[in-house]
């Protein structure tokens, strides 16, 4: 066992998450711990609910992080707004919409599937014929931006449809929050959930949440109490409500919020619209690089995220001993498959800090290195070459 202080390695992380956090965040929580009801603490969360808002694209009052990573706000949404023997309709295109009808099965309600192939884009056909035939249903449920697949699905028609249903939407956005659009209020999005491990590069663990007045009337009217005492908003808000009295509820972790706050300073600061653009550009370079190095993307065109590229495995490479070289040898972290796709896909990340032109080069020049080791040919220095003439122009 290795009593010794923990250091960790150097490493470029460009996987589906965590992705790289920004320094000015890791400055930041080293920052004293205070008292998670201290008047300066109160200040800054006063702040950090604003800039998540920003984030979010919403006015919505219910705009808090969850002291928990991405899954905890997740159940956050389910525990509060399904009840026992509520019908849920869920979109599957990838493992997240699984975990999804999971919660909707633990809080007791019954989950009405609706499939799509993995790599595709939720259907909003589907889902229209879906609520037709279940006009019980009370909500919609589905993953913005499926990171199991690299697919983004098209969140403000698919939550259109579920308003002509009168249905609330619940939302995944841990993938896309900072990185694509996510246009909580014009989308007319009701229940929504983030990480901060992806495109906002801070430290796993936080989970952004908002909720709108649809979303918080359906709490209100509950006929059973909510089963997680955790995650039961009622009880949370009395330390994250409005107003300078705040009640204890569970003890904040201080110096992960502060961590949060000066990455959302840092999304304001560069502007909404530039990190979506920097994203996208990003994307465009590493996906030439690819091609010229003679891999595709599983995604079509349409409804590929940029933060999040599924790279299809040419037949016989090992594509385990691929990413263990890559890193050992350049220190450079990407995915693997998961569920359907294990085995079939590299995910290569460009989120948050992480997307940028150097990452971009680097991850193409050690993909080239590495695929030529393992046999693959490779036009040594061609694959470079399409990137930085990219990059030039
Ligand atoms: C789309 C999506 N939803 C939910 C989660 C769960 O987040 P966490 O691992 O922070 O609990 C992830 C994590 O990768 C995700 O990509």
């Amino acid at each position: 066992m290795d009593t010794q202080p923990f250091h960790p390695p150097k490493r470029v992380l460009m996987g589906p998450g965590p992705s790289d956090v920004y320094p000015r965040v890791l400055e930041a929580m080293s920052r004293p711990t205070i008292g998670h009801l201290d008047p300066a603490f109160v200040g800054m969360m006063d702040g950090l609910k604003s800039l998540l808002q920003y984030a979010f694209q919403t006015r919505n009052a219910l705009t808090i992080p969850v002291s928990g990573p991405g899954s905890a706000g997740m159940e956050t949404c389910f525990v509060n707004l399904v009840e026992p023997g509520d019908k849920v309709v869920v979109c599957q295109n990838g493992v997240f919409g699984g975990r999804m009808r999971e919660n909707v099965l633990r809080c007791g309600g019954e989950a009405i599937m609706v499939e799509d192939p993995w790599g595709a884009p939720v259907d909003p056909a589907k889902l229209k014929e879906t609520l037709v035939a279940h006009p019980d249903t009370k909500a919609v449920a589905f993953v913005h931006a499926e990171t199991s697949t690299g697919a983004q699905s098209d969140a403000a028609t698919l939550a259109g449809i579920a308003r002509e249903h009168d249905c609330l939407t619940i939302v995944d956005t841990v993938t896309s929050l900072g990185g694509t659009p996510v246009k909580v209020d014009e989308w007319g999005l009701d229940a929504v959930y983030s990480g901060t491990q992806k495109c906002l590069s801070c430290m796993p663990g936080l989970s952004p949440v908002t909720f709108n007045e649809r979303a918080v009337e359906v709490i209100r009217g509950r006929k059973t109490p909510v089963q997680s005492w955790f995650m039961d908003l009622s009880l949370v808000m009395g330390y994250w409500g409005a107003g300078a009295k705040r009640a204890y509820h569970h003890t904040a972790p201080v110096n992960s919020l502060y961590g949060l706050h000066e990455a959302l300073l840092i999304l304001r600061e560069e502007g909404l619209d530039n990190a979506w653009s920097r994203h996208a550009a990003n994307h465009q370079t590493l996906r030439q690089g690819l091609e010229a190095l003679g891999l595709s993307l599983l995604v079509d065109e349409e409804a590929r995220l940029p933060q999040l590229n599924a790279v299809r495995v040419p037949d016989g490479v090992d594509e385990a001993a691929v990413r263990t070289r890559l890193l050992q040898e350049f220190g450079l972290e990407i995915g693997a498959g998961l569920g359907d796709l294990a085995g079939k896909v590299w995910r290569i990340g460009l989120m948050g800090y992480a997307s940028n032109p150097g990452n971009v080069l680097y991850c193409v020049s050690a993909l080239e290195a590495v695929l030529e080791a393992t046999g693959l040919p490779a036009r040594r220095g061609e694959a470079v070459a399409v990137v930085e003439a990219a990059l030039a122009s």
